[in-house]
């Protein structure tokens, strides 16, 4: 099984959504993650509501739990209408994912403490794709906002899954203007320290290499992968 992350830009591009698609036929079914950091703000901005990122991670307030979760429902119901509605089950992200706070600094951002994988396997019986949006919750039914590269990882670790493809707007990782073929892990915390690695692509190589270390035998970041 393949679990897919795609960002919010590439949901709002036709053509970066087409390159995503192709990826999408060729695997399924496949578990697809959808984050949707430029739709939410949009809509905070639009709200007047003020937002900041912490090393690529949104800081979020009960007020914005709301705003997000209402954003999620209607990115999920686009994903499903430009896929193959009827090949496409969207679970809300607080039914799969336990989380837990990850630090108070960051307010309601969660970590993934646990997946219900039973849920999963149980709906990939149907032989349809499952789509799912990055919210956790507590065992006290609390919401947490948990980054979509770091759900993705998290649920592929837990499906142990052969392969996590994150689609985004960039080709991959880029370093002076040069596109990283590989990245090594011990690079990653230098690229980052150095600010040549910054903002979402923070959690995304994190989330790269925590799942390699955890199993999943193979990470992509970019466009369209290149399919052997
Ligand atoms: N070294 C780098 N190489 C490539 N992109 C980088 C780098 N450093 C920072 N970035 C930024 O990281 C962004 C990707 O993360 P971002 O969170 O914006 O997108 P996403 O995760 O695909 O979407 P979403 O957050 O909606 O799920 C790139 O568009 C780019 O602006
Ligand atoms: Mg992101």
């Amino acid at each position: 099984m393949v679990v897919i992350k795609i960002g919010g830009e590439v949901i709002d591009s036709v053509n970066e959504f087409e390159k995503f698609k192709e990826i999408f036929l060729f695997y399924k079914p496949s578990l697809v993650v959808f984050g949707g950091g430029v739709q939410i703000n949009e809509k905070l901005e639009s709200s007047q509501i003020p937002f900041q990122f912490y090393k690529g991670e949104r800081i979020t307030t009960p007020e914005m739990i709301e705003i997000i979760s209402s954003e999620f429902e209607k990115i999920a119901e686009e994903i499903k209408k430009r896929l193959e509605p009827e090949e496409v089950i969207f679970l809300r992200g607080e039914e799969i994912f336990l989380a837990s706070q990850k630090s108070k600094k960051l307010g309601l951002v969660g970590r993934v403490a646990d997946v219900k994988k039973e849920k999963i396997f149980k709906e990939l019986e149907k032989g349809k794709s499952l789509l799912l949006s990055p919210l956790g919750s507590d065992t006290e039914g609390r919401i947490y906002n948990i980054n979509a590269d770091i759900s993705a990882c998290g649920l592929a670790i837990a499906i142990k899954a052969e392969k996590l493809i994150f689609v985004t707007r960039v080709e991959g990782v880029y370093c002076n203007g040069n596109l990283l073929k590989e990245l090594k892990c011990d690079e990653v915390d230098i690229l980052i320290e150095k600010g040549i690695i910054s903002e979402g692509m923070i959690p995304k190589v994190r989330a790269g290499l925590d799942a390699l270390q955890s199993g999943v035998k193979e990470v992509f970041i970019g466009k369209t992968e290149i399919i052997q």
